[in-house]
C-alpha cells in the first residue's frame, strides 16, 4: 500500500499514520518528524529548516524532496509506505509522482482528512508526544491510559512542539490553504482522492480510512 495522508495541521495525520503502520505493516514517512530530527541533530538541513519551521512557514521544496527521495530508497519502503505531511505543494506532488514513476511504484490512494479550523487549533494546543517513541496524545482528547506513562513504550518523558502555539498555528493554516489545499483538486482530478471525516473520534476515523482503502 502506497498512501498519502493529506490534511491541515492538527487534522490527525500522525495519529492515523501510527495506526496504519500497524494495520498494514508499512512505515510512516513524516517529513515533519524527519525535519525535526535534522534540527535536533544539528545537520545542515536542520540548520536551514529550523527558523522556517518555528515560524510556521514551509521548508523549501528542494530540501524536502531530497529527504523523501533518500528515504524512499531504503529497504523498508519497498513494500509500501504512508507519506504523512508530504507532498505539501504542487511542485512536491509533481516531484513525488516522477519519483514513484521512475521506481514503477505508483500511489494507491490519497486520503484527505477533513477537520474544521476551530478544532485544529484546539487539537494542536493540547497536543503532546512521547519523547521516546513519538506516540501522539492530547490533554483532553487522548491521554495515556496510565497518567504520565506512554501506552506504547512505557516512557515517562513527554514533549510539546515549539510550533504548537496559536500564533504560529495561524501561519501554518495560511500556508496550508495557500500551498497545500490545491492538492485536493490535483488528486481528485486523478481519481485518487478519498475524503474522510476527520471530525469523528480517533477510532472512527481509522475505520473510515480502512474502508476507503479497502474500496480503492
Ligand atoms: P508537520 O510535523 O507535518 O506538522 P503539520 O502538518 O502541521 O501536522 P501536525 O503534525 O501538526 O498534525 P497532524 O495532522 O499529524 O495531527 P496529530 O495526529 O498530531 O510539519 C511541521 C513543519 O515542518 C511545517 O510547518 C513545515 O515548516 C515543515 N514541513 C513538514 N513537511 C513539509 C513539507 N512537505 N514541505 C515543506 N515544509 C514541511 O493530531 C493533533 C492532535 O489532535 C493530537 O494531540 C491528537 O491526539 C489529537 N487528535 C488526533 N485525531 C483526533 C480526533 N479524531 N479527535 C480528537 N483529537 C484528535
Ligand atoms: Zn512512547
Amino acid at each position: 500500500m502506497r498512501l498519502i495522508l493529506l490534511g491541515p495541521p492538527g487534522a490527525g495525520k500522525g495519529t492515523q499514520a501510527q495506526r496504519l503502520v500497524k494495520l498494514y505493516d508499512i512505515p510512516q514517512l513524516s517529513t515533519g518528524d524527519m525535519l525535526r530530527a535534522a534540527v535536533q541533530q544539528g545537520t545542515e538541513v536542520g540548520r536551514r529548516a529550523k527558523a522556517v519551521m518555528d515560524a510556521g512557514e514551509l521548508v523549501s521544496d528542494d530540501i524536502v524532496n531530497q529527504i523523501v527521495s533518500d528515504r524512499l530508497d531504503e529497504a523498508d519502503c519497498q513494500n509500501g509506505f504512508i507519506l504523512d505531511g508530504y507532498p505539501r505543494t504542487l511542485a512536491q506532488a509533481d516531484r513525488v509522482d516522477a519519483m514513484l514513476q521512475e521506481k514503477d511504484k505508483p500511489l494507491d490512494a490519497v486520503v484527505e482528512l477533513r477537520v474544521e479550523d476551530d478544532a485544529l487549533v484546539e487539537r494542536v494546543s493540547g497536543r503532546f508526544t512521547c519523547a521516546n517513541c513519538g506516540a501522539v496524545y492530547h490533554d483532553t482528547q487522548k491521554q495515556p491510559q496510565t497518567e504520565g506513562v506512554c501506552d506504547a513504550c512505557g516512557s515517562t518523558e513527554f514533549k510539546r512542539r515549539a510550533d504548537d502555539n496559536a500564533e504560529t498555528m495561524r501561519t501554518r493554516l495560511r500556508a496550508y490553504y495557500k500551498e497545500t489545499a490545491p492538492l485536493i483538486g490535483y488528486y481528485h482530478a486523478k481519481g485518487m482522492l478519498q475524503p474522510v471525516d476527520g471530525m469523528a473520534d480517533i477510532d472512527e476515523v481509522t475505520m473510515a480510512i480502512q474502508s476507503a482503502l479497502d474500496g480503492s
